[in-house]
């Protein structure tokens, strides 16, 4: 069942800017994102990637607490990390878009029925 659903929308160029300062990445991304995700528009993806996540699960989520992912399809594979998150009882279905100037995301949270 669906239980909530979560967007948003960045502008690259903010995020290009961000970006001049190096702490800025260590903020938003985790450790593994950093490994993959270098240019301003995947950045971009993943900032609103994480704001749709937080809107969806509907937490005080930090930037560290949501890692999202590649698998081998380039398909984002989302990992909410925090203690009122109930990892076997939702699933998030999360879908990223980035173009010249924006990037957009929507983020869908499921509760799984048992
Ligand atoms: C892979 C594909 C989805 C990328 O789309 P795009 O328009 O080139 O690029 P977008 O900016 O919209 O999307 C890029 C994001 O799509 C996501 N993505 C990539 N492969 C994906 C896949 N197999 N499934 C779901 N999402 C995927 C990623 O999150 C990627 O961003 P990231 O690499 O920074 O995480 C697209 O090239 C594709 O294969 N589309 C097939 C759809 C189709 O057949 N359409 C025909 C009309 S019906």
């Amino acid at each position: 069942m669906i239980q909530s659903v979560g967007l948003d929308l960045v502008e690259v160029e903010r995020i290009a800017e961000a970006m001049q300062k190096p702490a800025f990445l260590e903020r938003i991304l985790t450790a593994a994102e950093r490994e993959v995700i270098r240019t301003p528009l995947r950045v971009a993806g993943r900032w609103a990637a994480k704001e749709a996540v937080a809107k969806a699960v509907g937490l005080h989520l930090s930037w560290q607490d949501v890692e999202i992912l590649n698998d081998s399809e380039g398909a984002p594979i989302v990992t909410v990390t925090h203690p009122d998150f109930r990892t076997e009882e939702v699933r998030i279905h999360l879908s990223i878009t980035h173009e010249k100037g924006h990037a957009a995301a929507v983020a869908i949270l499921e509760k799984i029925s048992r």
